[in-house]
C-alpha cells in the first residue's frame, strides 16, 4: 500500500478572529480593569508620603519604613545626602519588591499578556504577532528573576507579619502605657498577611524550593510532603493572587482614611 503525504495548510487567523462562541473577552477585560485600578491607586498612594500610619498600624505599602518620619521608621528620616529633586517616600524604596514579584508571577504573566498586549487576546483567538520568541529572548527573559524575587518577598512578608503582631498593642494616649487590644485595623492587617502568605507560598517557584530543589521528588520524602502543601495552595493561585492584591490595597486605604480622620478605627477588644 502506498502512502502519500497531504500538505496541511494552517490558515493564520486575523487579530481577534476566533471560532469561539463564549464570552472569551470578559476575563481579559476584567483583568485589564482590575490591574489598571490597582496600579493607578498604588502609584498615587506611594507618592503621597503621608497618612501611612495610624496608632500601631502601618500601611503594607510603606513597610518596612527604612527611612521616614513616623515612629515605625528603622534608620531615621530621609538621608540628607539624597538630592532634594529626587522624589522620595518610604514606599518608593520598598514597593518595587512586591511589584516585581507580581509582575513576574506565572499567573499574572498569562493574564496581562492577554489583557494588555493581546498576545494572544485569549486561547485560540488570533493575535497580531506573526513570530514567537517565547521568554527566551530579551526582554522577556528577565521574567526569570521571579525565583529571586520570591526570596526577597519572603523577607518583606515576614516584616508584615511583625506589623500585624504590633497592631495588637495600643498605646494609651493619656498615660502612654501599651496595652493589648484588637481593632478593626488589626483584623485588616492580619487578613492581609494571611492572604499574602497564601499567594506567596503557592508560588510555582516555591514548589521547587519546598520539594528540596531536587529533580526527582521521591528522593526527598520530607520535601514531598512540603511539595504537596504548596501544590494545594498553587491549585488556587489565581484566587490568592486577586484576593491578596485587593487586601493589600484595602489595608493601605484603611490606614490612610483612619489617619485622615475619614474613618474611625473601632476597638473590638
Ligand atoms: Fe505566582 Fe510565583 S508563580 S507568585
Amino acid at each position: 500500500m502506498s502512502e502519500s503525504a497531504v500538505p496541511l495548510v494552517v490558515a493564520r487567523r486575523r487579530f481577534g478572529e476566533t471560532t469561539r462562541r463564549d464570552l472569551w473577552w470578559v476575563q481579559p477585560l476584567l483583568v485589564f480593569a482590575g490591574l489598571s485600578t490597582f496600579v493607578v491607586y498604588a502609584t498615587w498612594a506611594a507618592f503621597q508620603g503621608d497618612h501611612y500610619t495610624y496608632g500601631p498600624y502601618i500601611s503594607p505599602f510603606y513597610s518596612p519604613e527604612i527611612f521616614g518620619t513616623s515612629p515605625h521608621n528603622w534608620f531615621g528620616p530621609k538621608p540628607a545626602a539624597l538630592p532634594p529633586w529626587l522624589p522620595f517616600t518610604p514606599a518608593l524604596l520598598i514597593l518595587p519588591i512586591p511589584a516585581l514579584f507580581r509582575f513576574t508571577c506565572y499567573y499574572y504573566r498569562g493574564a496581562y499578556y492577554k489583557a494588555f498586549w493581546g498576545d494572544p487576546p485569549s486561547c485560540t483567538v488570533g493575535e497580531h504577532r506573526t513570530t514567537y520568541w517565547g521568554e527566551n529572548s530579551f526582554p522577556l527573559i528577565l521574567q526569570n528573576i521571579h525565583r529571586y524575587m520570591l526570596f526577597i518577598s519572603m523577607a518583606v512578608l515576614a516584616i508584615l507579619v511583625v506589623d500585624a503582631w504590633e497592631a495588637l498593642w495600643f498605646a494609651d494616649p493619656a498615660t502612654g502605657r501599651v496595652q493589648f487590644g484588637v481593632g478593626v485595623g488589626t483584623i485588616v492587617l492580619a487578613a492581609n498577611v494571611t492572604l499574602l502568605s497564601g499567594y506567596l507560598f503557592g508560588c510555582h517557584s516555591m514548589r521547587h524550593v519546598a520539594g528540596g530543589c531536587v529533580d526527582q521528588i521521591s528522593r526527598a520524602p520530607l520535601g514531598a510532603r512540603a511539595y504537596r502543601c504548596v501544590s494545594c495552595l498553587n491549585r488556587r493561585h489565581m484566587w490568592w493572587a486577586w484576593t491578596s492584591l485587593f487586601a493589600v490595597g484595602f489595608a493601605d486605604l484603611y490606614v490612610r482614611l483612619c489617619s485622615m480622620g475619614v474613618w474611625t478605627d473601632v476597638r473590638i477588644w
